[in-house]
């Protein structure tokens, strides 16, 4: 990993699909971000390229500080150089538009290194590609790098297909495939956690851990994206890739260092050993109209764009089992859903009981010892906490469950770094750790797929949990085993 953040070499960054949700909400922002903290070299360009006509003041809308003051004069630099340059994505405006490019690199003086994000639909990925090599984009001695959005591929053999035909122009040193979980502060911090501290790092491993469990629940719906999520659904949406990354960075051995390849490898290995999933090992469910906010809401099949019959899953629970020496015997249970009662994502280690039974009933012990779960609160309140058992003030013998707690937010402040703006900054620097390498989307795809193949069984029964709760009741069954599922305590309330 580059550390300390540093000023990035110049380039033209290429904005793919800038009229896009994407570019907008999380894009530019980021760019504009590393602008401000001077990670931007002054000689670095930013093309805005888009298929309709648009406007830098249109793009940055919405950035505009309301005080005008040193952020505004950041944002006014930041804008001078941003070029929009529209682009059909057809080969007879293909010259004009490297032209274009090329003109704007010599008139910041920004030589021939090319960054290109793509934050178009994954169908555009490769003949995009395509175009811009048969263009010449990438001719000069300058590095090129190109930065493909989520999810990559459909299933295993679309994501094959699809890498096939980028690799036959890029290799993997150029491809920067982002997940932006990635980039969060406190999934980041799972490796510090785990390797740099004996309190966690001794007691990670199935002597210790009874099962771990990794929650993302959003509160929303599919705001827009209809388009998207029907063909996609919650399964290749979530779980193959923010829920596979966040389990990998839990359970994989200690990288043999910290350069992009031992961390990759390390994480690579703990997916190829996941168990392939049966039918029993997952839940499915769809959101049937509930709350939300306090106001009722419809269900998934009556959201705009939704087909009123559709059968995609809104909602993810399941079993993984890792087959080797530290994880035998530990589930790790991931689950993901739309319009669930709360908003957050964490991962909860829960430890085995201590053994013996000195504090009992029968021994005038009031309670009983709960199990020490470590969470680790990814968002919205980021943090670490430890819950044990201690002794209540006073007379007898009262156990009650205490926390310590690392606030995370309270120490540095709520969204610290946004992730794509650590992304882009390691993207830009060259830096591939935090993106994702071929095999460890290949190898995520494979046990994915096992899910969606199996899917019809479950999908009759949609809609099958109401809007604003915490998915379907058969939920309840996958844990076993006495468990039950876990939700860190809402640290504000
Ligand atoms: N939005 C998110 O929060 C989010 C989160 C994670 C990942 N992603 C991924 O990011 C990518 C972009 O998502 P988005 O939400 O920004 O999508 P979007 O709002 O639909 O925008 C897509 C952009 O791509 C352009 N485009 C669409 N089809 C194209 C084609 N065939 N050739 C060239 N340009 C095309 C669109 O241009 P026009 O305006 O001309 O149609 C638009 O600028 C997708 O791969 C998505 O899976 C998005």
């Amino acid at each position: 990993m580059t550390a300390p953040a540093s000023l990035c070499e110049p380039c033209v960054i290429l904005v793919f699909g800038a009229t896009g949700d994407l570019a907008r909400r999380k894009i530019f922002p980021a760019l504009l971000a590393l602008h401000r903290r001077g990670f931007l070299h002054a000689r670095t360009p930013v093309v805005a390229v888009s298929r309709r006509p648009t406007s830098v003041a249109d793009l940055l809308a919405g950035l505009q500080p309301e005080d005008g003051g040193g952020d505004a004069q950041a944002l006014h630099a930041f804008a001078a150089s941003v070029r929009c340059i529209v682009f059909d994505h057809t080969e007879a405006t293909l010259p004009a538009f490297v032209a274009a490019v090329d003109d704007v690199a010599r008139e910041r003086g920004a030589g021939a290194a090319r960054a290109v994000y793509f934050a178009l639909p994954a169908d555009a990925f490769e003949p995009t590609a395509a175009l811009l090599v048969k263009g010449g984009l990438f001719q000069g001695d300058g590095w090129r790098r190109l930065c493909f959005e989520k999810p990559f591929g459909h299933d295993l053999a679309s994501a094959r297909e699809l890498n096939a035909k980028i690799t036959r122009h890029f290799d993997e040193s150029s491809i920067y495939r982002i997940d932006h979980y990635l980039g969060k502060e406190l999934v980041r911090n799972l490796m510090v956690m785990r390797f740099a501290n004996p309190l966690f790092g001794q007691i990670w491993n199935r002597e210790f851990i009874d099962h771990v469990q990794v929650t993302i629940a959003e509160t929303l719906g599919v705001e827009g994206r209809a388009g998207y999520y029907e063909k996609a659904g919650a399964v290749r949406d979530m779980l193959q890739n923010h829920l596979m990354q966040v389990l990998a960075l839990a359970a994989m051995e200690p990288p043999k260092a910290l350069d992009a390849d031992s961390v990759r490898d390390a994480m690579v290995e703990v997916v190829r050993q996941l168990v392939p999933p049966s039918d029993g090992d997952f839940v499915l469910g769809q959101f049937a109209p509930g709350e939300a906010g306090g106001r009722p809401v419809p269900g998934y099949r009556a959201e705009p764009g939704v087909h009123p019959a559709s059968d995609t899953e809104t909602f993810v629970a399941v079993r993984a089992c890792i087959d080797n020496p530290r994880w035998q015997g530990v589930p790790f249970y991931l689950r993901t859903g739309k319009r669930m009662g709360r908003r957050l994502a964490e991962a909860n280690i829960v430890l085995r009981a201590q053994p013996g039974t000195l504090f009992r009933a029968d021994r005038a012990v009031e309670g009983e010892p709960g199990p020490n779960v470590i969470s680790i609160r990814i968002q919205p309140y980021e943090g670490i906490s430890v819950e044990f058992t201690v002794k209540a003030p006073g007379e007898g013998l009262r156990l009650e469950t205490a926390v310590m707690e690392h606030c995370h937010h309270c120490v540095y402040g709520l969204d610290t770094v946004e992730a794509y703006e650590i992304l882009l900054h390691e993207f830009l620097a060259g830096d591939q750790t935090l993106f994702t390498r071929w095999d460890f989307v290949e190898a995520s795809w494979r046990w994915v797929d096992a899910i969606t193949a199996a899917r019809d069984g479950q999908a009759a029964a949609f809609p099958n949990y109401a809007a604003g709760t915490s998915g379907p009741a058969q939920v309840e069954g996958l844990l076993g085993g006495g468990r039950d599922w876990i939700v860190s305590r809402d640290i504000l309330s």
